[in-house]
């Protein structure tokens, strides 16, 4: 019987994402080099694997309140005071979820109806698909790289139609590794003030910075709090993209209404997750501060390996463990120039154009990833590059 009649239109359009395509062919690639994954190579800390083994033998085995366990909003009341300049009441306005992810699926679900515009920040991470599921219609602004990959506020505002109603921000952004200042972040606020727009800021880089670079959530700023959705994840920061744990800071209608579908949907994060979220975020946080200080030392390697290769060009990304060279003078698409390094060198890097359409001309590189790694990943590049044009 072929199934696929009995699928809803709903979810059946959604595409696959760019990037498990990309993967796929990774996978069925012997020894290949991947600098496509954006995650965490290292292993979660020991102490945080210790707070879980602890709330297991705790009896932290039955379900959880909907929307997180009380101490766990409070330490992350306390987090977002003194990390991010947020206030947030623990009761109203805070609600634990299942990875940034879900506060991105959930803002689309409860915000958007058909023909809503959102605007994306293109290249950008993909929202595409969650944007779309509701009706929603994705409008991209670019973010150029003569700008260093910061969006310019003026574009924002040419974008904004009397249906616009989300904007959504990365900052500090996946794929660029570029980090929106305080200029930026107030304008792009005005623009949400007079415009009456809502915005969902999505942070789950605002600890992996270099060069002294500071985050800000715009979430925080003047007239902000009562119109801002903001993403955050223990994922990137403490090496635990598999416990699937993060939180949102929102006004209390859009928290009530994310507890409300959790009861429907999967009725809350795991009870011995959150125990291990908890110890990571009142934890002295010397485990972040080592993880970011070798990705620094990696991201001077990736640097200097691809700006050494003839015909590339890469900026050198302020935050992340991202970089986004730029590769258009091969005079290949994004997707064919991935395709051929992982076929014919053995190297998977991701295409720009999954990023959108201002993503074509570069592909993203993951230094999440051993300097060995590193290196012979360049190596290959470099190889690939000699190959292409003689
Ligand atoms: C910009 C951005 N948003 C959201 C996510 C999802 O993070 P989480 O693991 O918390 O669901 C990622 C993960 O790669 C990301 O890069």
């Amino acid at each position: 019987m072929k199934f696929d009649k009995h699928l809803s239109s709903r979810t059946h359009e959604v595409e696959w994402s760019g990037i498990r395509i990309m993967f796929a062919l990774a996978d069925e690639t012997p020894d290949v080099v991947n600098l496509g994954i954006g995650q965490p190579d290292f292993d979660t800390p020991e102490f945080i694997r210790d707070a879980a083994k602890k709330a297991l033998d705790d009896g932290y085995t039955r379900y959880p309140p909907a929307k997180g366990f009380e101490d766990l909003r409070q330490a992350i009341a306390r987090k977002l005071q003194r990390e991010n300049n947020i206030i947030a009441d623990p009761d109203t306005d805070i609600y634990v979820a299942v990875g940034a992810m879900q506060v991105i699926f959930n803002t689309c679900l409860h915000l958007l109806n058909k023909g809503d515009e959102v605007i994306v920040i293109d290249p950008g991470y993909d929202y595409y698909s969650q944007i779309r599921l509701f009706g929603g219609v994705p409008v991209p602004v670019p973010a150029r790289e003569s700008n260093r990959f910061k969006v310019d506020p003026d574009d924002i505002k040419a974008a904004i139609t009397d249906k616009t109603k989300l904007m959504i921000i990365n900052t500090p952004s996946n794929p660029t590794g570029a980090i929106f200042d305080a200029n930026i972040l107030r304008a792009i606020a005005q623009l949400a003030m007079e415009h009456d727009l809502i915005v969902l800021s999505d942070e789950p880089y605002e600890h992996i910075l270099f060069d002294g670079n500071q985050h800000l959530s715009i979430g925080s700023f003047d007239g902000m709090a009562q119109r801002t959705i903001s993403a955050f994840t223990l994922s990137k920061s403490y090496a635990m993209t598999g416990w699937r744990v993060g939180y949102t800071v929102a006004p209390p209608a859009v928290i009530d209404e994310m507890e409300k579908l959790m009861e429907h949907m999967v009725s809350g994060v795991t009870a011995v997750a959150q125990r291990a979220a908890l110890a990571a975020i009142e934890a002295p946080q010397d485990c972040v501060r080592e993880m970011v200080n070798t990705y620094d030392k990696r991201r001077r390697i990736v640097h200097e390996g691809l700006n050494a290769i003839d015909g590339i060009q890469c900026l050198n990304p302020e935050s992340t463990f991202y970089a986004f060279p730029n590769i258009s003078s091969f005079g290949l698409s994004s997707w064919e120039f991935a395709r051929y390094l992982v076929k014919e060198h053995q190297v998977a890097v991701v295409p720009g154009s999954i990023f959108g359409q201002s993503g074509e001309g570069y592909v993203r590189l993951s230094f999440a990833a051993s300097i060995g790694q590193l290196k012979e990943g360049i190596a290959r590049i470099r190889r690939g590059i000699e190959a292409l044009k003689s």
